[in-house]
């Protein structure tokens, strides 16, 4: 099958097409994703009918699948975790969860956050439901100079329970799993291991504080830095087609979950997330 890489977002985010994952990718297949990736953040294999374990070694081509025992997972397959518009916040008030709805880059509360994200569109809802990305390398690189340098320096608190009661709903936590998850601090700029390029590294509703600043003051410096990388020139927004395996590279990106789908329409998605470094 003739492979053919369409690009979609104009400064991030390519799509192929030709690929089929029923097979697990040979390591030359392998090495053209990632180099796909790394050169465009966001890479969409389209077109994809797999069952867990194809969806498995499909992830092992970018890295090592972690395990993340808070999020529900198809039984049998603890580091393919589940996505559904039928979850409800068992531990808090029942209500509806989209889970990362707010502007992030997943996991970052860890010592050493998940580097990539891969999400397999099983069931997508026929209007809403996207998910929106955006270029931290870009939204970096357009700072000015001077405040580039006053960045690069800066260190950030991040916690699993979030920091920010004021932005939207996540899923309550379960205090086993809070405990062995304590604070990591991580720099407010870091340079990706592949590329050699800087990138802002933020997550909102996971930055604590900036070390050496109040909270106050550090979540305004924080929401300013977002406003300003979200805004239409450094993002993506990507539409789901049902077999879309779309992985994503959070040490250079932020991205946003859109719950904007009527409540009875389905959207189902399997996630495996891929190991990554200390930040730096
Ligand atoms: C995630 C995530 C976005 C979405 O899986 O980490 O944020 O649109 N998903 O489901
Ligand atoms: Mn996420």
């Amino acid at each position: 099958m003739n492979r053919v890489y369409t690009d979609l977002g104009g400064h991030m985010a390519i799509a192929v097409d030709g690929v089929d994952l029923r097979e697990p990718p040979t390591p030359a297949l392998a090495a053209e994703l990632r180099r796909a990736l790394w050169d465009n953040i966001v890479l969409c294999i389209r077109g994809q009918s797999i069952d867990p374990a194809a969806f498995l070694a499909a992830g092992r081509a970018f890295g090592e699948p972690e395990i993340r025992p808070e999020i529900p997972h198809v039984p049998g397959f603890p580091a393919v975790t589940t996505l559904s518009s039928e979850d409800r916040d068992t531990k808090g008030d029942g209500k509806r969860l989209v889970a990362g709805a707010n502007w992030h880059s997943d996991d970052t509360f860890m010592p050493r956050p998940s580097a990539l994200t891969v999400l397999y569109g099983i069931v997508v809802p026929a209007v809403g439901g996207d998910t929106q990305y955006a270029n931290m390398y870009a939204a970096y690189e357009a700072l000015p100079a001077e405040q580039r340098r006053s960045l690069d320096t800066l260190q950030v608190v991040h916690t699993m329970k979030p920091a920010r009661a004021d932005l939207a709903r996540t899923r309550s936590i379960d205090p086993a799993i809070l405990a062995q998850r304590p604070p990591s601090t991580h720099p407010l700029v870091r340079t990706h291991p592949e590329t050699g390029r800087k990138a802002l590294y933020i997550s909102r509703n996971r930055m604590d504080h900036i070390v050496g600043m109040e909270r106050e003051a550090s979540h305004r410096l924080i929401d300013d830095l977002v406003d300003h990388a979200t805004q239409p020139q450094f993002t993506y927004r990507h539409k789901w087609t049902q077999g879309d395996l779309v992985v994503w590279d959070n040490r250079c990106s932020m991205h946003k979950a859109n719950g904007d789908y009527p409540e009875g329409a389905r959207r189902f998605m399997q996630r495996i997330v891929v190991a990554g470094e200390v930040p730096v």
